[in-house]
């Protein structure tokens, strides 16, 4: 799988994704990464990106010219199966979502800043537009990552074993289950009678309770799909 992804700030994007799984994977070829600085497209001798918006509101709008030539010369070199906008006004980004992506080939992220892009880019380009959630952040740079490394998780071979991928908060539509380590006893607290009882059977049935309880506490929405 290749990700392209052009943002205003790549500076900010090298250092979100310098310390992640992903550089890693990227570093083993499991997984391509590109970052693309919209400046290079930019206009003129200051290489203006961004404009004030028509019919007036606050904050700037990344200009259509340099992102259509962006997306025309990454288009001119392969063939993509995605191109995403990153937006709060997107659709929510999932688990679900995420298996998906990581059976694509070839994507474009396109990172929004201020105010956002010129909709004709939207109508023109981009195929998927998505959001992390119901709050705004400044740009799409921290929201790439957040899919980038929800996407290249699922990649084999990106992270340890693959059966804690199945078994996950998010699968099956339940959170997970509590975990405990050592020591068995700690400041009075006992790991539960159930986990060391060596009954896989009975163990996994109460983890599914658990499971069911925690999602009743933290998320009963999830309960009513
Ligand atoms: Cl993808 N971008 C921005 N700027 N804010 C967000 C978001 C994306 N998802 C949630 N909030």
């Amino acid at each position: 799988m290749r990700i392209d992804i052009i943002t205003a700030v790549p500076d900010l994007l090298d250092s979100l994704l310098g310390h992640s799984i992903v550089k890693r994977a990227v570093e083993k070829k499991l997984f391509e990464l590109q970052i693309h600085s919209l400046r290079d497209e930019g206009l003129g001798k200051y290489r203006q990106i961004d404009d004030y918006p028509y019919g007036g509101a606050a904050g700037m709008v990344l200009m259509a010219e340099p992102l259509d030539r962006m997306l025309t010369k990454l288009s001119e070199q392969r063939t993509y199966d995605a191109i995403v906008y990153l937006t709060p006004d997107g659709e929510l980004w999932t688990q679900n979502a995420a298996n998906q992506f990581s059976l694509k080939g070839n994507v474009i992220m396109i990172c929004g800043h201020y105010k956002g892009i010129d909709q004709r880019i939207r109508d023109l380009w981009v195929t998927h537009e998505i959001s992390i959630g119901d709050y705004v952040l400044n740009g799409g740079e921290v929201a790439a990552v957040a899919m980038i490394e929800a996407i290249a998780r699922l990649i084999p071979g990106v992270i340890g074993n693959n059966e804690s991928l199945a078994e996950e908060s998010h699968n099956e539509g339940l959170l997970e289950a509590p975990s405990y380590t050592k020591p068995q006893s700690w400041r009075g607290l006992e790991v539960p009678e159930m986990l060391l009882s060596g009954h896989h059977a009975e163990i996994e049935k109460w983890r599914k309770a658990q499971s069911l309880e925690r999602t009743k506490q933290n998320r009963p929405d999830l309960l009513d799909k």
